[in-house]
């Protein structure tokens, strides 16, 4: 094989080969081929050289490793285009004089596969997946996917597939019409097919001219609607998904396919100058180097987990076992109490019927996948668990004690996990014999659906602990971000204070469903006071009636909620009123009285507070909160506070969360409206960060968290629960 000269500054390569009278072209770009500079150079002098090679009848297209071309490179966007263009490489594809196929041996994302459609012919391996994810990234596949798949599949598959962004497997693809076969050779039989095909035919078909379906669905609005409806429901807020939506009526209406494509240039340049395309690049990035511990060396080596186990059969700990089981790793639950791991496993069981009854899974992967979960009474069942994760509820004696026994009955060198959401995991591990392997692992609710994944390091917890539970969080397909251990670690902590704001606006003279719909319509997707329904409204009013405490102010009018019996969705009254078996909130006006009896006797005078009083309020106490934790290093960086915001909080994605929010306000802005808000409330949650004032006056942005000295004297650890507060 010969490499490309290809400057040394340039990403990626082609490498170029002629077999058998045909020139495979295989695209190296580790590890998923994107169409990097390199990639696009490679490609444009590949097909020259095969167009100029008279030994070559055809050409393959390729690529080396796990993935095809996995699309365009997400790093170049926003930057200076380098280099040949893509519309220009494509075009060479398209038009070489020769017949080309792509192999399509596994991912063909975006650009990988809109490389493929300009090809003549596409055959895939059986493990290849295939798609245009651009949605994800605030964009849309503007290399011609948006006119060349509604000509394969139909405008309403295409529709589904890019407003999904889903990776659809090779049997589906070649059902839908995407690629023409699949092979298990696959470089010898396509090297084979292109031969066959370059001797017996001068008539190789290109999709732009394969016209019926788009024709087939001129006049009908019906796709077109329908789509806006899916977008509707599952983009809300976001910018992409109409302008895909526009390009396929393009594909639809335009006799010329060129005029369909310069359509579809036009709708991508407007998407990749929106903010909302930098707001999700940046969640696209944050999310990978969010598994990445500045301090934790790459090398560091990573356990086998073979087997975990779960203490307690609650929702908690059946979703988290359920996770493992998705990933092929074999878990063992154990309950102290019979009737409870009974209860918990016909739960499990019913959520893989569920999945079974929505087509999600087969009866028989089913079975599979619930035979791997067991159960029993005894801890010593745990004794060959290669990881044990503590699930039961939130109280330190009693997780103190488990861990105790954990360790007496879990194999030496096996993790112990908490799933807390709050308490001291010091304080956990200081029970065992090995606080090295002792880490934190706070999943959310429910935890076979949430994305995000809290991992908490204690004082000990030992690298490799940390660099094993990052690869176990990408194998149960979580999103880990490490929070150091401190009160509230990460998301609670930055709740407490957007919760306590919102109850604040209520005494001021807001009510819940004005504050929840200004944040809904900011992008959040459950405003405040629906979520405290939803968690229950007893836990802190419980919590301090137990230790005999004041309900702090922010608090009085939940806490009076509670003493009336309302305690949120659990007894269908609280902030709203819920219909029995109905999650959707209706207004109580019964609660109007308490809210202005509270207020009064605090000394507020109920006024009107507009929605953009009501957002600022709390975005603030956001970003104020946040920027306390990053300077005190209990984050990384400001990216991970985003990532954890959009992934276990409901903050839309399309904002790019909290922190990337007031960089994008500019943080001179953020300052100035904190020290409004300071001096309008009197509050101290509003009293800017002094991080936020150095990089204001700096001129700079929320990046990495600055190096500190003093980070032990600051984590004294304060809080017992963060559930007592709220
Ligand atoms: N460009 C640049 N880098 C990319 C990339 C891309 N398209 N896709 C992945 N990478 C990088 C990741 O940042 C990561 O880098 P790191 O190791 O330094 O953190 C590395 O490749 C591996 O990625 P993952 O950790 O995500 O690996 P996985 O195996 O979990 O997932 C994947 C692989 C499914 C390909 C996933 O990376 C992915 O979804 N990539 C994005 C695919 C995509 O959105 N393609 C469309 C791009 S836009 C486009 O094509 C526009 C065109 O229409 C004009």
């Amino acid at each position: 094989m010969s490499k490309f000269k290809t400057e040394i500054k340039l990403k990626g390569t082609v490498h170029y080969e002629v077999r058998d009278g045909v020139a495979v072209l295989t695209v190296d770009n580790p590890p998923v081929n994107p169409l990097s500079d390199g990639v696009r150079a490679g490609l444009f002098e590949g097909i020259a050289n095969a167009e100029a090679d008279t030994n070559v009848v055809g050409v393959v297209v390729t690529g080396k490793g796990r993935a095809f071309i996995a699309g365009a490179d997400i790093s170049e966007f926003g930057g200076e285009g380098d280099g040949h263009g893509l519309h220009t490489v494509f075009k060479n594809l398209e038009f070489c004089s020769k017949p080309v196929v792509a192999a399509i041996n596994g991912l063909a994302l975006g650009g990988g596969l809109e490389t493929a459609l300009c090809c003549n012919y596409r055959i895939a391996s059986p493990s290849a997946f295939v798609g245009l994810p651009e949605v994800h990234l605030g964009l849309l596949p503007g290399a011609g996917g948006t006119q060349r798949l509604p000509r394969l599949t139909g405008p309403a598959e295409a529709l589904k597939i890019m407003l999904s962004g889903a990776h659809v497997p090779a049997k589906k693809a070649l059902s839908l019409g995407i690629i023409d076969s699949i092979s298990e050779n696959i470089i010898e039989d396509s090297i084979a097919f292109i031969k066959e095909k370059a001797a017996n035919t001068s008539d190789h078909p290109l999709v732009r001219n394969m016209n019926d379906k788009v024709i087939e669905a001129r006049g009908s609005e019906n796709v077109l609607v329908e789509a806006q409806a899916m977008a509707a429901k599952t983009r809300k807020g976001q910018f992409a998904p109409g302008q895909i939506i526009k390009c396929v009526e393009a594909a639809i209406n335009c006799d010329d396919f060129d005029e369909g494509l310069k359509k579809e240039a036009e709708y991508f340049m407007e998407c990749l100058l929106h903010p909302q395309r930098e707001a999700m690049i940046h969640i696209f990035f944050g999310e990978r180097a969010a598994s990445k511990i500045a301090d934790v060396p790459k090398e560091t080596p990573v356990m086998d987990i073979k087997k975990a186990g779960i203490i307690g059969s609650g929702t908690m700990g059946g979703g988290i076992a359920m996770c493992f089981a998705n990933a092929g790793i074999p878990v063992h639950i154990i309950d102290q109490d019979a009737d409870n791991l009974k209860r918990g496993m016909s739960v499990i069981e019913k959520n893989y019927d569920f999945m079974v009854g929505r087509g999600k899974l087969t009866s028989e992967q089913k079975d599979a996948v619930f035979g791997l979960i067991s159960s029993s009474l005894d801890y010593k069942d745990l004794h060959d668990c290669d990881i044990a994760i503590e699930a039961v509820y939130e109280n330190l004696d009693l997780k103190m004690d488990i861990f105790k026994t954990l360790d007496k009955h879990v194999k030496p060198g096996a993790i112990l996990a908490s799933n807390t959401s709050g308490l001291d995991i010091d304080a956990i591990a200081s029970v065992t014999s090995r606080p090295e392997l002792v880490v934190g692992t706070h999943f959310f609710s429910p935890a076979n659906i949430m994305r995000l994944l809290e991992v908490v390091r204690g004082e000990q917890t030992s690298n490799e602990t940390l660099a094993t539970i990052m690869s176990v969080g990408k194998k149960i397909k979580k999103t880990a971000v490490v929070s150091l251990n401190a009160p509230g670690f990460i998301g609670n902590r930055m709740l407490f204070g957007y919760t306590a704001q919102a109850n604040m606006l209520l005494l001021e003279g807001a009510l819940p469903h004005q504050v929840d719909q200004a944040l809904e319509s900011f992008g959040l997707n459950m405003g405040p006071f629906r979520m405290m329904d939803l968690v229950g409204l007893d836990l802190g009013w419980r919590a301090r009636k137990l230790g005999g405490k004041e309900s702090p102010l922010h608090a009085k009018i939940g806490d009076s909620l509670c003493d009336n019996d309302r305690f949120g969705q659990k007894n269908a009254k609280g902030y709203y009123n819920y219909n029995e078996g109905s999650r959707a909130p209706n207004p109580a006006p019964e609660n109007e009285e308490t809210y202005e009896k509270i207020s009064s006797e605090n000394g507020f005078t109920r006024r009107d507070i507009s929605d953009v009083e009501i957002v600022e309020r709390c975005i603030l106490a956001l970003i104020n909160e946040g920027a306390d934790i990053l300077s005190e290093g209990v984050a990384q960086k400001a990216a991970d506070l985003d990532v954890v915001y959009i992934n276990g909080y409901g903050f839309p994605i399309w904002r790019g969360g909290p922190m990337h929010h007031a960089n994008a306000m500019g943080l001179d802005v953020v300052v100035k409206k904190l020290e409004e808000y300071a001096e309008k409330t009197g509050s101290d949650v509003y009293k800017p960060s002094q991080l936020l004032i150095k990089l204001a006056n700096n001129g700079e942005k929320l990046g990495d968290a600055p190096a500190i000295e003093d980070r032990k004297e600051k984590l004294n650890f304060a809080m017992s629960s963060v559930a007592n507060n709220f």
